[in-house]
């Protein structure tokens, strides 16, 4: 089985997955999280941090693009190509209401006709292998077949699923196996399965079921875990120190990314995964969240991972 880490946005930003790299590798590729290209076709320095080849090398990285029309998209593929990337990646399942009320993301999943229109735009001029990733409908499971359907008409790389709707958002006990099993007997384009793994038990409960799915997603799992791909191959679980170093690490490199204030806000953002490796850390990660001094945060932080008990398994 390949395990590919997939993209988070705010989390498993060039800057994390350059540590995550280093301190434990074994990843068989990184999903960037989507960049958003705009009319004026230039690369944003915001978005040369998030996909400049230096800022990525040694690394199997996949940049992935948001857009709801083949024009940027292509110019973006375009830029992305001559970067060295051999594949990028289209989102289409992106639930957050400020990106579906602008039509991208799984936005495009409620208007079926917009969506073939731009996989049309982007498939019968592009020059560089796309995959997609998707949800299974915008209110209802129901909507996948269609969808489906249009999805094999075009010549995608590889269809990432995450069989869930965009009502669904990521409520706990909404994945439909039956959309993915679905998917298994009707798809044109090599699967990738997304969701809901997030321990080794978890991927190996799945390959049993699914004994010849070649390459699954996992997200949340590895941003609270960073040894979870260690672990999926059969090495050990990360031990207090490591954690610590490589939350002292990540931290030092988004300070000198970002600054000390941005790079605290990054670090909190992981910490709502990292979190579930502790016992008994939620009065810390509130306080944690509340404060804007980046030593207090820092003082919680060593607090937490010096201190508190650690869990096997999240
Ligand atoms: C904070 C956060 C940010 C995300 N950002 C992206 C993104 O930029 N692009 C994308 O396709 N999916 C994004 N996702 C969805 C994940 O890639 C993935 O589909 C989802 O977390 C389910 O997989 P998991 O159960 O392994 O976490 C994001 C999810 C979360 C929780």
């Amino acid at each position: 089985m390949r395990y590919v880490f997939g993209p988070m946005e705010g989390v498993t930003t060039s800057t994390f997955r350059r540590v995550h790299g280093a301190l434990f590798p074994g990843c068989d590729g990184y999903y960037t999280p989507f960049i958003s290209p705009t009319c004026d076709h230039r690369f944003t320095p915001r978005e040369l941090r998030e996909v400049g080849p230096e800022r990525n090398a040694g690394l199997a990285v996949i940049p992935q693009i948001l857009v709801k029309n083949p024009e940027d998209f292509l110019w973006c593929a375009a830029g992305l190509a001559d970067m060295g990337y051999p594949e990028v990646n289209l989102n289409i399942g992106c639930p957050s209401a400020t990106v579906t009320a602008k039509g991208k993301g799984a936005g495009l999943l409620r208007t079926p006709e917009l969506l073939d229109a731009l996989l049309e735009g982007i498939f019968s001029r592009s020059e560089i292998p796309v995959s997609v990733k998707t949800r299974i409908g915008y209110t209802s499971p129901e909507e996948f077949p269609a969808l489906l359907a249009i999805y094999n008409r075009y010549p995608i790389h590889a269809l990432i699923l995450h069989p869930r709707t965009r009502q669904e958002m990521y409520a706990p006990g909404t994945v439909h196996p039956e959309a993915w099993e679905y998917a298994l007997r009707e798809s044109r384009a090599p699967l990738i399965y997304n969701g809901d793994l997030f321990t080794p038990g978890d991927a190996a409960a799945f390959a049993e079921r699914y004994p010849a799915q070649e390459t699954v997603m996992l997200c949340r799992g590895g941003a609270g875990d960073p040894a979870l791909f260690r672990r999926l191959k059969g090495g050990p679980a990360a031990d207090r120190e490591e954690l610590r170093l490589f939350h002292d690490t990540l931290f030092a490199a988004y300070r000198e990314d970002l600054g000390a204030l941005n790079g605290m806000r990054r670090m909190k953002e992981l910490w709502h995964y990292l979190i579930s490796r502790f016992e008994g850390g939620e009065r810390l990660v509130k306080k944690m969240a509340r404060t804007q001094d980046v030593n207090e945060y820092a003082d919680i932080a060593g607090t937490i991972l010096r201190e508190l008990p650690m869990r096997t398994e999240a």
